[in-house]
């Protein structure tokens, strides 16, 4: 069997050190050409599969080559593939002729000791490096006797990040030949279903791929499938070299109704949270420039241009200021100044004359804009619900002043002392970027690199646009005590506009019925607290029903959040404890079979194993970008108290006399689009308006129409506060600032003794303090039903502290009046008895009936007995019904 050749075989581990002087060529390969199709230096590439599986952000990738060696001696075959760095390799096997030699994850320094023992045999051969931006390289050369068969098949995992809206997942193709079969599938399942979902490939244009590429979805589920035909892939008509080399890149988001979703399978649970619609807290940055003389030229005017544009993108109400250093420290204020547009107009002019000169002074410059933001806040100079950042900028290391990293990195965590984030970015490779990135991460930021390349400017401005949407801060995620191990980092100094944050962990109980999270966060104008339940059931059910999860996404992906998150955490650790963190680190990457820099993949021949060869290694350095974000006050669910007064259905207003024991009841009948007033008090500056909707058959015969409120407008101009409640979403202004939130979530909102509690498509509750509250309860019918369309019932829960001057269809009962009751005597129908009321001194007619309370149980109701008031209430309330009638709903 040409197995045989196996001896030939060896597979080592090679560091990024000595990659440079690994002796295989490409170029080699390259240099004959077979007149096969496909074919180079007797070597048939025939298939090429790249498959993809994503599972709720959870990508797992299976690349596989077959390959056969035609020529009539043995040859070096490669298979090389380029993975994102924040991916983990978690298999790779070998096939030859039929025999699969499989891989196996090893701890390093088990694996390194047989990769020496190779090569000390004179034995070569495979290796992983960074390749590029966002990509390493995994490589692998086999030698493979003549007319043997050999399949490569390589598996990574990621988990896919938000960023600006989106997930992307980046496919290198790169197949150095025709390949008869080249193929590339993606399944892509999202429970929260998908709401976007496209696929380019940078080395041509989408319609000249025409037939090769198709991407579809619908509802949880995408597929994407890139399969060129041989002709599709030639260069040219008559080349015989591949067109095919560049990026592959698939992105989507998901829908986004939900703020947040969590998934469970066998014990695991996911939680995901982008919550949309709220607007951005006020920042305050201050950028700190290296203007040293090695910024020179090129780097010098990139990053003018990027502050340039950043400065056109600032807003108003942002605060900001300049810091530059090189051996000493320049201030473009001597304070942070809001972004007016003259403040703008005065600091472009400030940056376009930035001159380059001198050394390195990090120290100084860092402090200097950290103690101006500290000072800032101190001095109340920003407002109160603002939030900071400081991002800084260097190309080298600090030469001058303090210029001991460790001593630098003490010194710039005692003065952020954990209040705001420091951003890092390093500009080209002449700096040490363990040490700005050990410094950010130690101070809840991040780092990251700007490439030295023509785009240098757009990668500078590209990490502005990530953290100029705040939209939360101090935020939390919180589950019940007691209920959860080992769960992923839950606290976030800012949740960002376009990102996400992910929470991973285990249940105590496998077999509990419900799950409740909340995150609580600072919101631009008020505090917030997001509560999810899910019913494990009804989840269970539905996952179920999806075949194509692969069994235990959630576990591994909370093994390799936990795993990302733990080696983070390494690097700013000393001792025992980086110790313990790497031990923690180096368990989860065995038993879950992933290559982190930890672990190395190691090959294994069967029944001998003496002959191992170590492959995959995981180049050290930049952390994947991790969603960035800690802190916020509870606010418990406000119970409601007995409702008095309230108007639901067909508008059926009821009144409920409690030193009666008994209510009151009326209906007004409108037009569609009819705005009644309902509250209305001059002194607290409360005002309820409420639109009229009819049903779909739009009927103009108000005796068998349907009519029912659609739309409220709760307001306080006093407080300067509305909400506007749609049977689709809930709307918040305060001032200028705007908030949307949808009934799908479930939300607190608190903010100067208001407190506003969506409870998912269920109801609102609205409180002022204590001594107003309303509830406004969402009726939801059945989407198709011919005839009924969504609406909503508003209850007065709480009024003791309207003025006696309020009025309105509701708001003039708030005091106290006084009704008889007499007469009573059967009508028509038995169960509906007559009888005459004397009430604001009218003698009327009035009929026994019942209305129904949905506050606490939406679909069933409570039974309320009253007296029906006929013609539109005519007799009860002041004046006639369409004295009520107000043009707005504010
Ligand atoms: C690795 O891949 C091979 C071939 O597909 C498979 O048989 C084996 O079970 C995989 N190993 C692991 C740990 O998934
Ligand atoms: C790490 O430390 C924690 C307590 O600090 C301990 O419970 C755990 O077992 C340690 N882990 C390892 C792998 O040593």
């Amino acid at each position: 069997m040409a197995s045989a050749q196996w001896p030939c075989l060896i597979l080592a581990l090679f560091s990024v050190l000595v990659a440079s002087g690994f002796p295989r060529s490409h170029a080699r390969l390259l240099e004959k050409r077979s007149l096969l199709e496909g074919e180079v230096n007797g070597i048939d590439v025939y298939s090429t599969k790249i498959s993809c599986k994503v599972t709720s952000r959870f990508a797992h990738n299976v690349v596989t080559t077959r390959a056969v060696n035609r020529a009539d001696t043995a040859k070096e075959v490669s298979f090389d593939v380029e993975l994102p760095k924040t991916a983990f390799i978690t298999n790779f096997t070998l096939t030859i002729d039929g025999v699969t030699y499989p891989g196996n994850v090893k701890e390093k320094e088990v694996a390194k000791k047989q990769y020496e023992k190779a090569v000390s045999q004179g034995k070569t051969a495979g290796l992983v490096k960074a390749s590029g931006r966002k990509l390493e390289k995994f490589t692998v050369s086999v030698n493979v006797a003549a007319g043997s068969e050999i399949t490569f098949e390589l598996t990574y995992e990621e988990l896919l990040k938000r960023h600006k809206g989106k997930y992307e997942m980046y496919l290198k193709v790169q197949p150095k030949q025709l390949v008869k079969h080249f193929e590339i599938e993606a399944d892509i399942f999202e429970p929260q279903g998908i709401s976007t979902l496209d696929a380019e490939a940078s080395f041509i244009t989408n319609d000249l791929l025409g037939s090769a590429l198709t991407k579809s979805f619908s509802g949880k589920k995408g597929h994407v499938s890139f399969k060129p035909s041989l002709d599709q892939q030639r260069s040219c008509p008559t080349c015989t070299d591949s067109l095919l080399n560049g990026d592959f890149t698939i992105t989507y988001d998901v829908n986004r109704e939900s703020p947040a979703n969590v998934q469970i399978v066998n014990g695991y649970f996911v939680h995901f949270f982008a919550p949309q619609g709220l607007p951005t807290v006020p920042k305050n940055v201050v950028f700190v420039i290296d203007i040293s003389g090695s910024m020179h030229g090129r780097k010098m005017e990139q990053t003018k241009d990027a502050l340039l544009k950043i400065l056109d993108d600032v807003k108003e109400e942002d605060y900001l200021n300049f810091i530059l250093f090189s051996g000493d420290v320049i201030t473009w204020k001597d304070n942070l100044v809001q972004a007016t547009p003259e403040n703008i107009q005065e600091a472009r002019t400030f940056v376009r004359n930035i001159q380059d000169q001198g050394m390195t002074n990090i120290n100084d410059g860092l402090l200097r804009g950290i103690s101006m933001l500290n000072k800032a806040r101190e001095e109340h100079r920003v407002p109160e619900r603002s939030t900071s950042i400081i991002i800084m900028l260097t190309d080298g290391d600090a030469n001058t002043g303090e210029s001991r990293p460790p001593k630098i990195q003490e010194n710039v965590r005692n003065a952020i002392g954990g209040k705001f984030p420091l951003y890092n970015l390093g500009f080209g490779d002449n700096l040490n970027f363990n040490f700005l990135e050990s410094m950010a991460l130690e101070n809840h930021g991040i780092a990251r690199r700007i490439y030295e390349d023509s785009d240098a400017n757009l990668q500078l401005q590209g990490f502005y646009e990530e953290v100029a949407n705040p939209l939360l801060t101090s935020v939390e995620v919180e589950y019940p005590e007691n209920a959860i191990l080992d769960l992923t980092k839950n606290t976030y100094q800012h949740f960002y506009d376009g990102s996400e944050i992910v929470v991973a962990g285990r249940l105590v109980d496998k077999d509990m019925n419900n799950f409740k999270a909340d995150v609580k966060g600072h919101g631009a104008i008020n505090d917030l607290t997001f509560t999810e339940e899910v019913d494990m059931m009804e989840m269970e059910k539905a996952l179920q029903k999806q075949d194509y999860i692969f069994g235990n996404y959630i576990e591994r992906l909370w093994a390799y959040l936990t795993i990302e998150q733990l080696l983070e955490k390494r690097k700013n650790a000393l001792g025992d404890e980086k110790e313990n963190l790497t031990a923690q680190a180096l368990d989860l990457s065995l038993k879950y079979h992933f290559v982190t820099p930890l672990t190395s993949m190691v090959v294994t021949k069967p029944e001998d194993n003496e002959n191992q060869m170590a492959i995959a290694d995981k180049p050290g350095e930049e952390v994947p970008y991790s969603s960035l974000s800690s802190f916020a006050s509870t606010d418990s669910y406000q119970s409601p108290l007995t409702p008095y007064y309230y108007v639901d259905g067909d508008p059926h207003f009821i009144i409920q006399v409690p030193e009666k024991d008994d209510a009151i009841c009326f209906n007004i009948d409108e037009e569609p689009g009819t705005v009644l007033s309902l509250i209305e008090d001059p002194i607290t500056g409360f005002t309820v308006n409420g639109q009229i909707i009819g049903d779909k058959r739009g009927s103009p015969n108000s005796e068998t129409r349907k009519t029912y409120f659609g739309k409220l407008g709760i307001a306080n101009t006093q407080m300067d506060f509305w909400i506007e409640v749609t049977t689709e979403k809930i709307t918040l202004w305060n001032a200028a600032a705007q908030s949307t939130f949808s009934w799908l979530d479930t939300v607190t909102v608190t903010q100067d003794g208001l407190s506003v509690t969506i409870n998912r498509k269920k109801n609102i509750v609205v409180s002022f303090g204590d001594g107003v509250t309303f509830v406004v309860v969402l009726h939801q019918v059945w989407k198709k039903h011919p005839v009924h369309q969504d609406f909503l019932g508003f209850y007065v829960v709480d009024s003791h502290r309207m003025s006696a001057q309020t009025h309105g269809l509701l708001g003039q009962f708030f005091h106290p009046f006084d009704f008889k009751v007499s007469d009573i005597h059967s009508g028509s129908d038995p169960a509906k008895p007559h009888a005459t009321m004397v009430v604001k001194n009218h003698r009327l007619t009035v009929t026994r009936g019942s209305q129904k309370d949905y506050r606490k149980d939406v679909s069933i109701g409570t039974k309320v007995d009253c007296w029906f008031v006929h013609n539109n209430g005519q007799g009860l309330i002041d004046g006639v019904h369409s004295d009520y009638i107000v043009p707005d709903l504010f």
